[in-house]
Protein backbone atom coordinates (compact mmCIF):
# COMPACT_ATOMS: atom_id res chain seq x y z
CA UNK A 1 0.00 0.00 0.00
CA UNK A 2 1.15 3.72 -0.80
CA UNK A 3 -0.41 5.80 1.85
CA UNK A 4 -0.80 9.58 2.24
CA UNK A 5 -0.79 11.05 5.62
CA UNK A 6 -2.19 14.34 5.63
CA UNK A 7 -0.88 16.54 8.94
CA UNK A 8 1.80 14.25 9.39
CA UNK A 9 3.94 16.68 11.07
CA UNK A 10 1.37 17.24 13.71
CA UNK A 11 0.19 16.10 17.10
CA UNK A 12 -1.66 13.23 16.26
CA UNK A 13 -0.31 12.59 12.80
CA UNK A 14 3.10 12.44 13.83
CA UNK A 15 2.68 9.21 16.22
CA UNK A 16 0.39 7.88 13.28
CA UNK A 17 3.15 7.95 10.66
CA UNK A 18 5.97 6.70 13.28
CA UNK A 19 3.40 3.33 13.79
CA UNK A 20 2.73 2.95 9.80
CA UNK A 21 6.26 3.50 9.17
CA UNK A 22 7.92 1.44 12.11
CA UNK A 23 5.07 -1.65 12.03
CA UNK A 24 4.95 -2.00 8.24
CA UNK A 25 7.87 -1.62 6.54
CA UNK A 26 6.50 -2.67 3.06
CA UNK A 27 4.21 0.53 3.48
CA UNK A 28 5.08 3.51 1.16
CA UNK A 29 4.23 6.66 3.55
CA UNK A 30 3.83 10.08 2.33
CA UNK A 31 3.69 12.71 4.92
CA UNK A 32 1.92 15.70 3.49
CA UNK A 33 1.89 18.58 5.69
CA UNK A 34 1.79 22.82 5.10
CA UNK A 35 4.09 22.90 8.32
CA UNK A 36 1.67 25.68 10.00
CA UNK A 37 2.55 27.14 13.18
CA UNK A 38 0.99 23.31 14.69
CA UNK A 39 3.34 21.31 12.02
CA UNK A 40 6.85 20.42 13.16
CA UNK A 41 9.12 17.93 11.53
CA UNK A 42 11.21 17.52 14.42
CA UNK A 43 8.66 15.26 16.12
CA UNK A 44 9.06 12.70 13.45
CA UNK A 45 13.57 13.15 13.38
CA UNK A 46 13.36 9.04 13.74
CA UNK A 47 12.02 7.57 10.98
CA UNK A 48 12.89 10.54 8.59
CA UNK A 49 15.67 8.02 6.99
CA UNK A 50 13.72 5.32 6.54
CA UNK A 51 13.48 3.93 3.59
CA UNK A 52 9.55 3.52 3.71
CA UNK A 53 8.60 7.38 4.70
CA UNK A 54 8.80 10.47 2.48
CA UNK A 55 7.84 14.41 3.65
CA UNK A 56 6.53 16.43 0.81
CA UNK A 57 5.62 20.18 1.69
CA UNK A 58 1.87 21.38 0.36
CA UNK A 59 -1.61 22.52 1.43
CA UNK A 60 -4.74 20.41 0.97
CA UNK A 61 -6.34 23.44 -0.46
CA UNK A 62 -4.27 22.95 -3.66
CA UNK A 63 -5.78 20.41 -5.35
CA UNK A 64 -3.88 20.11 -8.15
CA UNK A 65 -0.72 19.29 -6.26
CA UNK A 66 -2.15 17.77 -4.39
CA UNK A 67 -3.37 15.12 -7.21
CA UNK A 68 0.19 15.72 -8.31
CA UNK A 69 1.83 13.74 -5.38
CA UNK A 70 -1.03 11.33 -5.19
CA UNK A 71 -0.09 10.15 -9.30
CA UNK A 72 4.23 10.60 -8.42
CA UNK A 73 3.49 8.05 -5.54
CA UNK A 74 0.58 6.06 -6.83
CA UNK A 75 -1.29 6.49 -3.57
CA UNK A 76 -3.61 3.71 -2.96
CA UNK A 77 -5.38 5.15 0.54
CA UNK A 78 -5.34 8.45 2.41
CA UNK A 79 -5.84 9.01 5.69
CA UNK A 80 -6.83 12.56 6.49
CA UNK A 81 -5.82 14.47 9.53
CA UNK A 82 -4.42 18.10 8.58
CA UNK A 83 -6.83 20.32 9.99
CA UNK A 84 -6.57 23.52 12.29
CA UNK A 85 -7.36 22.12 15.33
CA UNK A 86 -7.50 24.30 18.38
CA UNK A 87 -10.69 25.98 19.47
CA UNK A 88 -9.76 29.52 20.89
CA UNK A 89 -8.71 29.74 17.45
CA UNK A 90 -11.48 29.30 15.48
CA UNK A 91 -13.28 31.89 17.75
CA UNK A 92 -10.77 34.58 17.02
CA UNK A 93 -10.39 33.10 13.50
CA UNK A 94 -12.95 31.29 12.15
CA UNK A 95 -12.27 31.73 8.33
CA UNK A 96 -8.77 29.72 8.47
CA UNK A 97 -10.88 26.86 9.48
CA UNK A 98 -13.42 26.96 7.00
CA UNK A 99 -10.64 27.23 4.78
CA UNK A 100 -8.85 24.30 5.98
CA UNK A 101 -11.11 22.24 7.24
CA UNK A 102 -13.79 22.45 4.87
CA UNK A 103 -12.23 23.61 1.62
CA UNK A 104 -9.40 21.49 1.98
CA UNK A 105 -11.02 18.40 3.04
CA UNK A 106 -13.44 18.82 -0.11
CA UNK A 107 -10.07 19.76 -2.25
CA UNK A 108 -8.55 16.24 -1.25
CA UNK A 109 -11.81 14.42 -2.03
CA UNK A 110 -12.00 15.55 -5.56
CA UNK A 111 -7.99 14.85 -6.11
CA UNK A 112 -8.87 11.27 -4.55
CA UNK A 113 -12.25 10.96 -6.48
CA UNK A 114 -10.25 12.07 -9.76
CA UNK A 115 -6.64 10.12 -9.26
CA UNK A 116 -8.63 6.72 -8.71
CA UNK A 117 -11.15 7.77 -11.31
CA UNK A 118 -13.73 5.63 -10.41
CA UNK A 119 -11.31 2.68 -9.74
CA UNK A 120 -12.15 2.55 -6.28
CA UNK A 121 -11.11 -1.24 -5.68
CA UNK A 122 -8.11 -1.93 -3.09
CA UNK A 123 -8.51 2.32 -2.28
CA UNK A 124 -9.47 3.82 0.94
CA UNK A 125 -9.96 7.09 2.30
CA UNK A 126 -10.15 7.19 5.36
CA UNK A 127 -11.15 11.12 7.60
CA UNK A 128 -10.18 11.47 11.29
CA UNK A 129 -12.74 13.57 12.86
CA UNK A 130 -13.39 14.80 16.62
CA UNK A 131 -16.20 14.08 19.02
CA UNK A 132 -16.73 17.68 19.36
CA UNK A 133 -19.09 17.39 16.46
CA UNK A 134 -21.59 15.83 18.46
CA UNK A 135 -22.02 18.90 20.61
CA UNK A 136 -22.02 19.04 24.60
CA UNK A 137 -23.49 16.72 26.66
CA UNK A 138 -25.35 17.46 30.34
CA UNK A 139 -24.55 15.29 33.61
CA UNK A 140 -25.09 12.03 32.03
CA UNK A 141 -24.79 9.57 28.57
CA UNK A 142 -22.59 9.81 26.01
CA UNK A 143 -22.02 10.05 22.38
CA UNK A 144 -22.56 6.89 20.22
CA UNK A 145 -21.94 6.92 16.74
CA UNK A 146 -25.58 7.34 15.84
CA UNK A 147 -25.73 10.72 18.13
CA UNK A 148 -26.86 13.37 16.29
CA UNK A 149 -24.55 16.19 14.91
CA UNK A 150 -24.69 19.81 17.06
CA UNK A 151 -21.53 21.71 16.82
CA UNK A 152 -21.02 24.66 18.79
CA UNK A 153 -17.43 26.04 17.96
CA UNK A 154 -16.22 27.29 14.27
CA UNK A 155 -13.68 24.38 15.11
CA UNK A 156 -16.79 21.67 15.63
CA UNK A 157 -18.94 23.32 13.09
CA UNK A 158 -16.12 22.83 10.20
CA UNK A 159 -15.09 19.02 11.42
CA UNK A 160 -19.09 18.26 11.62
CA UNK A 161 -18.98 19.85 8.09
CA UNK A 162 -15.81 17.86 6.47
CA UNK A 163 -17.32 14.87 7.82
CA UNK A 164 -20.88 15.48 5.85
CA UNK A 165 -18.63 15.61 2.87
CA UNK A 166 -16.67 12.83 3.19
CA UNK A 167 -20.14 10.79 3.50
CA UNK A 168 -21.57 12.55 1.11
CA UNK A 169 -18.73 11.64 -1.55
CA UNK A 170 -19.23 8.33 0.33
CA UNK A 171 -22.81 8.12 -1.03
CA UNK A 172 -22.79 10.01 -4.03
CA UNK A 173 -19.74 8.49 -5.88
CA UNK A 174 -18.96 5.31 -3.99
CA UNK A 175 -16.00 7.02 -2.61
CA UNK A 176 -14.99 4.15 -0.05
CA UNK A 177 -14.47 5.81 3.18
CA UNK A 178 -14.42 5.45 6.77
CA UNK A 179 -14.62 8.05 9.25
CA UNK A 180 -13.36 7.97 13.48
CA UNK A 181 -14.33 10.67 16.18
CA UNK A 182 -12.21 10.67 18.65
CA UNK A 183 -12.38 12.14 22.35
CA UNK A 184 -9.48 14.70 23.65
CA UNK A 185 -5.65 13.07 23.21
CA UNK A 186 -2.65 14.00 25.35
CA UNK A 187 0.90 12.61 25.09
CA UNK A 188 4.12 13.67 23.88
CA UNK A 189 4.28 16.46 20.95
CA UNK A 190 1.42 17.68 21.99
CA UNK A 191 1.74 21.47 20.71
CA UNK A 192 1.74 23.65 24.57
CA UNK A 193 -1.11 25.83 23.58
CA UNK A 194 -3.85 22.87 24.33
CA UNK A 195 -4.66 22.19 28.21
CA UNK A 196 -2.32 19.53 29.28
CA UNK A 197 1.64 20.81 27.44
CA UNK A 198 0.18 24.03 28.23
CA UNK A 199 -0.26 23.41 32.33
CA UNK A 200 2.83 21.94 31.88
CA UNK A 201 5.22 23.90 30.59
CA UNK A 202 3.90 26.95 33.08
CA UNK A 203 4.17 24.72 35.74
CA UNK A 204 7.67 23.69 35.30
CA UNK A 205 8.54 28.06 34.81
CA UNK A 206 6.48 29.06 37.74
CA UNK A 207 3.87 30.38 35.23
CA UNK A 208 0.34 31.10 36.16
CA UNK A 209 -2.08 27.94 35.03
CA UNK A 210 -5.34 29.56 33.32
CA UNK A 211 -8.48 27.47 34.20
CA UNK A 212 -11.05 28.72 32.18
CA UNK A 213 -14.21 29.06 34.02
CA UNK A 214 -14.63 27.00 37.37
CA UNK A 215 -12.91 24.43 35.63
CA UNK A 216 -15.93 22.35 35.74
CA UNK A 217 -16.22 21.10 32.04
CA UNK A 218 -15.17 17.45 31.51
CA UNK A 219 -13.34 15.90 29.11
CA UNK A 220 -12.75 12.07 27.94
CA UNK A 221 -8.85 12.07 27.84
CA UNK A 222 -7.34 9.32 25.52
CA UNK A 223 -3.22 8.52 24.92
CA UNK A 224 -2.22 9.54 21.68
CA UNK A 225 -0.61 6.38 20.76
CA UNK A 226 -3.86 4.54 21.47
CA UNK A 227 -5.75 6.81 19.01
CA UNK A 228 -3.23 5.76 16.61
CA UNK A 229 -3.66 2.24 17.57
CA UNK A 230 -7.26 2.22 16.97
CA UNK A 231 -6.46 4.51 13.82
CA UNK A 232 -4.64 1.55 12.61
CA UNK A 233 -7.17 -1.31 13.33
CA UNK A 234 -9.85 0.91 12.02
CA UNK A 235 -7.73 1.65 8.07
CA UNK A 236 -7.47 -2.30 8.45
CA UNK A 237 -10.75 -3.52 9.12
CA UNK A 238 -13.92 -0.95 9.04
CA UNK A 239 -16.00 -1.13 6.25
CA UNK A 240 -16.69 0.92 3.62
CA UNK A 241 -18.96 3.92 4.98
CA UNK A 242 -18.50 2.74 8.85
CA UNK A 243 -17.84 5.45 11.41
CA UNK A 244 -16.27 4.70 14.90
CA UNK A 245 -16.11 6.84 17.77
CA UNK A 246 -12.80 6.42 20.00
CA UNK A 247 -12.48 6.82 23.57
CA UNK A 248 -10.72 6.27 26.38
CA UNK A 249 -14.01 6.13 29.01
CA UNK A 250 -11.76 8.31 31.36
CA UNK A 251 -13.68 11.86 31.91
CA UNK A 252 -12.13 14.40 33.66
CA UNK A 253 -13.06 17.71 35.32
CA UNK A 254 -10.13 20.32 33.91
CA UNK A 255 -9.54 21.44 37.16
CA UNK A 256 -9.39 17.92 38.57
CA UNK A 257 -6.94 17.06 35.94
CA UNK A 258 -4.90 19.97 36.98
CA UNK A 259 -4.58 19.31 40.37
CA UNK A 260 -3.60 15.80 39.36
CA UNK A 261 -1.11 17.08 37.04
CA UNK A 262 0.57 19.42 39.74
CA UNK A 263 0.90 16.42 41.85
CA UNK A 264 2.82 15.04 39.50
CA UNK A 265 4.83 18.15 38.60
CA UNK A 266 5.56 18.49 42.39
CA UNK A 267 6.96 15.53 42.85
CA UNK A 268 8.92 14.56 39.37
CA UNK A 269 10.17 18.41 40.03
CA UNK A 270 10.94 17.69 43.96
CA UNK A 271 8.90 20.64 44.67
CA UNK A 272 7.01 20.97 48.21
CA UNK A 273 3.80 19.46 47.93
CA UNK A 274 1.36 22.23 46.61
CA UNK A 275 3.40 24.80 45.11
CA UNK A 276 2.19 24.16 41.72
CA UNK A 277 -1.31 24.15 42.88
CA UNK A 278 -1.04 27.70 43.55
CA UNK A 279 -0.30 28.98 39.91
CA UNK A 280 -3.68 27.81 39.36
CA UNK A 281 -5.73 31.14 37.99
CA UNK A 282 -9.43 31.32 36.91
CA UNK A 283 -9.95 33.00 33.91
CA UNK A 284 -12.81 34.45 31.45
CA UNK A 285 -14.63 31.36 30.03
CA UNK A 286 -14.22 30.01 26.59
CA UNK A 287 -17.49 31.36 24.46
CA UNK A 288 -19.94 28.26 23.43
CA UNK A 289 -17.46 26.08 26.34
CA UNK A 290 -18.95 22.46 25.80
CA UNK A 291 -19.67 21.34 29.03
CA UNK A 292 -18.97 17.69 28.92
CA UNK A 293 -17.75 14.96 25.97
CA UNK A 294 -17.61 11.39 26.67
CA UNK A 295 -17.63 8.46 24.18
CA UNK A 296 -19.18 5.43 23.95
CA UNK A 297 -16.79 3.10 22.08
CA UNK A 298 -18.06 -0.35 22.44
CA UNK A 299 -18.91 -0.22 18.82
CA UNK A 300 -15.02 -0.39 18.50
CA UNK A 301 -14.23 -2.48 21.28
CA UNK A 302 -17.35 -4.95 20.06
CA UNK A 303 -16.68 -5.05 16.48
CA UNK A 304 -12.38 -4.43 16.35
CA UNK A 305 -11.76 -5.65 19.52
CA UNK A 306 -10.00 -2.35 20.21
CA UNK A 307 -9.17 -0.89 23.89
CA UNK A 308 -6.73 1.57 25.50
CA UNK A 309 -3.52 0.10 26.23
CA UNK A 310 -2.77 2.40 29.30
CA UNK A 311 -4.81 3.96 32.71
CA UNK A 312 -4.60 7.93 32.73
CA UNK A 313 -2.40 8.21 35.18
CA UNK A 314 0.66 6.27 34.01
CA UNK A 315 0.00 7.86 30.57
CA UNK A 316 -0.17 11.29 31.96
CA UNK A 317 3.38 10.68 34.19
CA UNK A 318 4.19 9.05 30.69
CA UNK A 319 3.63 12.53 29.50
CA UNK A 320 4.59 14.94 32.05
CA UNK A 321 8.42 12.61 31.85
CA UNK A 322 8.61 13.62 28.23
CA UNK A 323 8.15 16.91 28.13
CA UNK A 324 10.36 17.00 31.09
CA UNK A 325 13.09 15.13 29.18
CA UNK A 326 12.53 17.15 26.20
CA UNK A 327 13.07 20.99 27.60
CA UNK A 328 14.90 21.57 24.08
CA UNK A 329 12.03 20.76 21.60
CA UNK A 330 9.39 23.00 24.22
CA UNK A 331 12.10 25.52 23.84
CA UNK A 332 12.64 25.41 20.09
CA UNK A 333 8.66 26.13 20.02
CA UNK A 334 8.21 28.64 22.23
CA UNK A 335 10.67 30.47 21.19
CA UNK A 336 9.65 29.64 16.58
CA UNK A 337 13.15 27.97 16.05
CA UNK A 338 11.70 24.73 15.13
CA UNK A 339 10.31 26.57 12.36
CA UNK A 340 13.63 26.76 10.83
CA UNK A 341 14.02 23.17 10.78
CA UNK A 342 12.21 22.47 7.69
CA UNK A 343 14.76 24.88 5.61
CA UNK A 344 17.92 23.55 7.67
CA UNK A 345 17.01 19.86 7.06
CA UNK A 346 15.39 20.09 3.29
CA UNK A 347 17.37 22.66 1.41
CA UNK A 348 20.29 20.33 0.91
CA UNK A 349 18.34 17.61 0.08
P1 LIG B 1 -2.36 19.60 15.04
O1 LIG B 1 -2.90 20.98 15.03
O2 LIG B 1 -1.34 19.21 16.05
O3 LIG B 1 -1.74 19.23 13.60
C1 LIG B 1 -2.38 19.59 12.41
C2 LIG B 1 -1.39 19.35 11.27
O4 LIG B 1 -2.06 19.67 10.04
C3 LIG B 1 -0.14 20.24 11.35
O5 LIG B 1 1.01 19.47 11.08
C4 LIG B 1 -0.37 21.26 10.26
O6 LIG B 1 0.84 21.75 9.69
C5 LIG B 1 -1.18 20.46 9.26
N1 LIG B 1 -1.99 21.31 8.38
C6 LIG B 1 -2.81 22.32 8.75
N2 LIG B 1 -3.38 22.88 7.67
C7 LIG B 1 -2.92 22.20 6.59
C8 LIG B 1 -3.16 22.30 5.20
N3 LIG B 1 -3.97 23.24 4.68
N4 LIG B 1 -2.54 21.43 4.36
C9 LIG B 1 -1.70 20.48 4.87
N5 LIG B 1 -1.43 20.35 6.17
C10 LIG B 1 -2.04 21.20 7.04
O7 LIG B 1 -3.64 18.66 15.14
P2 LIG B 1 -3.87 17.30 15.95
O8 LIG B 1 -4.24 17.63 17.34
O9 LIG B 1 -2.75 16.39 15.70
O10 LIG B 1 -5.18 16.77 15.22
C11 LIG B 1 -5.08 16.02 14.02
C12 LIG B 1 -6.47 15.67 13.53
O11 LIG B 1 -7.14 14.92 14.51
C13 LIG B 1 -7.35 16.89 13.24
O12 LIG B 1 -8.11 16.61 12.09
C14 LIG B 1 -8.24 17.00 14.48
O13 LIG B 1 -9.47 17.58 14.14
C15 LIG B 1 -8.39 15.55 14.85
N6 LIG B 1 -8.61 15.29 16.29
C16 LIG B 1 -7.77 15.83 17.24
C17 LIG B 1 -7.96 15.51 18.58
C18 LIG B 1 -7.04 16.06 19.65
O14 LIG B 1 -7.31 15.85 20.84
N7 LIG B 1 -5.97 16.74 19.33
C19 LIG B 1 -9.01 14.65 18.96
C20 LIG B 1 -9.84 14.13 17.96
C21 LIG B 1 -9.63 14.43 16.63
O1 LIG C 1 -12.49 16.49 21.98
C1 LIG C 1 -11.54 16.44 20.95
C2 LIG C 1 -10.90 17.81 20.77
O2 LIG C 1 -10.02 18.00 21.88
C3 LIG C 1 -10.14 17.93 19.46
O3 LIG C 1 -11.03 17.80 18.39
C4 LIG C 1 -9.41 19.28 19.39
O4 LIG C 1 -8.64 19.36 18.21
C5 LIG C 1 -8.51 19.40 20.60
O5 LIG C 1 -7.86 20.65 20.60
C6 LIG C 1 -9.31 19.21 21.88
O6 LIG C 1 -10.22 20.31 22.07
P1 LIG C 1 -10.47 20.97 23.50
O7 LIG C 1 -11.00 22.32 23.31
O8 LIG C 1 -11.24 20.04 24.37
O9 LIG C 1 -8.94 21.00 24.05
P2 LIG C 1 -8.14 22.13 24.86
O10 LIG C 1 -6.86 21.50 25.27
O11 LIG C 1 -8.08 23.40 24.10
O12 LIG C 1 -9.03 22.35 26.15
C7 LIG C 1 -9.35 21.28 27.00
C8 LIG C 1 -10.25 21.83 28.09
O13 LIG C 1 -9.49 22.72 28.93
C9 LIG C 1 -11.40 22.67 27.58
O14 LIG C 1 -12.53 22.46 28.41
C10 LIG C 1 -10.91 24.11 27.71
C11 LIG C 1 -10.02 24.05 28.93
N1 LIG C 1 -8.85 24.95 28.93
C12 LIG C 1 -8.06 24.98 27.84
C13 LIG C 1 -6.92 25.78 27.82
C14 LIG C 1 -6.03 25.83 26.59
C15 LIG C 1 -8.55 25.68 30.08
O15 LIG C 1 -9.27 25.61 31.10
N2 LIG C 1 -7.43 26.47 30.07
C16 LIG C 1 -6.61 26.55 28.98
O16 LIG C 1 -5.61 27.32 29.01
Amino acid sequence: MNILITGGAGFIGSHLVRRFVNNYPNYKIVNFDKLTYAGNLENLRDIESKPNYSFVKGDICDAAFVEKTLAENNITAIIHLAAESHVDRSISNPMEFIQTNIVGTVALLNSAKHFWAGNFEGKRFYHVSTDEVYGSLGETGFFTEETPYDPHSPYSASKASSDHLVRAYSDTFGLPAVISNCSNNYGSHHFPEKLIPLAINNIKNMKSVPVYGKGENVRDWLFVEDHASAIDLIFHKAENGETYNIGGHNEWKNLDLILLLCQVMDRKLNRKPGTSEGLITYVKDRAGHDLRYAIDASKLQNKLGWKPSLQFEEGLERTVDWYLANEEWLNRITSGDYQKYYSDQYVTR
